[in-house]
C-alpha cells in the first residue's frame, strides 16, 4: 500500500473518474486514442481540430480516468444534433431498419478509449455511466466497429443494442454498427 498525504491509504492503480477539460488536454487524450484504437499523426491532426470543433457543441462533455494525474481513459458525447455529420451519415441506415427516432432525445457517445495497459479493470464501463447517468436524454447512441471487440460486449453489457449494421462512414474503411441504449445504463 501507498499512503498518499491527505488521502490515508489507496491503491497504487488508483484511478480517478471526473470531468476534463478536453480542448486542454485534447493532445493527451489522443495520444491514449492513437495507442488504444490505432490513429497515424494525420489522422491525429485531423481528429484534433475534429474534437476541439465537437466541445464547442451545445452540451458536448468529457470525463477523463487520471491515475495519479495522468490521464489513462476518456469519454465525451453531446446530444445530438440531426445537423451533425455523424448524425447525416447515420439516418438512412437508422430510417431503413425503422429506427430514426433514436436520433431525437439521445445522448451521443462520441469517443471511449482507454490505455492498453489499463483496459480490462472497469475504467471504460465506469466512464460511459458515469457520463450517460447526467445526460438529460432518455436514450444513448453510439456507433462501433460492426465486429465482435470489447467494445461492443461493454456496449451490449450496458444495455445497447444494434439499431443499424454495416454502416459505411466516407473515408473510414470499415462497416460499423449503430447501437442504441435506454438511460440510466443497465448495472450488473
Ligand atoms: C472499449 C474499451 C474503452 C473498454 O474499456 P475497458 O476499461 O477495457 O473496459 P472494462 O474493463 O470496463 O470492461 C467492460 C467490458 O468490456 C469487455 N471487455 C473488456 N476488455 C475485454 C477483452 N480484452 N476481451 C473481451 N471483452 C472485453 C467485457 O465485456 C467487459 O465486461 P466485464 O467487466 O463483465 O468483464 C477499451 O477496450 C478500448 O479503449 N478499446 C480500444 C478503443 C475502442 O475500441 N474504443 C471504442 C470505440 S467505439
Amino acid at each position: 500500500m501507498l499512503r498518499f498525504p491527505g488521502q490515508g491509504h489507496r491503491r497504487p492503480d488508483d484511478v480517478v473518474i471526473g470531468p476534463l477539460d478536453l480542448a486542454a488536454r485534447v493532445d493527451e487524450a489522443l495520444a491514449v486514442q492513437a495507442v488504444a484504437f490505432g490513429l497515424d499523426p494525420d489522422e491525429i491532426a485531423v481528429r484534433r481540430q475534429i474534437v476541439l470543433r465537437h466541445m464547442t457543441s451545445p452540451g458536448a462533455r468529457a470525463l477523463g480516468a487520471t491515475l495519479r494525474g495522468r490521464l489513462v481513459g476518456f469519454v465525451y458525447g453531446m446530444p445530438n444534433d440531426r445537423a451533425h455529420w455523424w448524425s447525416t451519415v447515420v439516418e438512412p441506415y437508422l430510417h431503413r431498419e425503422g429506427n430514426e427516432g433514436w436520433l431525437d432525445d439521445s445522448f451521443v457517445i462520441t469517443e471511449l478509449h482507454v490505455h492498453p495497459d489499463h483496459q480490462n479493470r472497469g475504467i471504460g464501463r465506469r466512464l460511459i455511466t458515469t457520463i450517460t447517468d447526467s445526460a438529460e436524454q432518455p436514450r444513448s447512441i453510439l456507433s462501433a466497429i460492426d465486429i465482435d471487440s470489447p467494445a461492443r460486449g461493454l456496449y451490449r453489457s450496458l444495455g445497447y443494442q444494434d439499431l443499424a449494421r454495416r454502416v459505411l462512414f466516407p473515408s473510414a474503411p470499415k462497416p460499423y454498427a449503430v447501437m442504441g441504449a435506454p438511460l440510466p445504463l443497465r448495472r450488473r
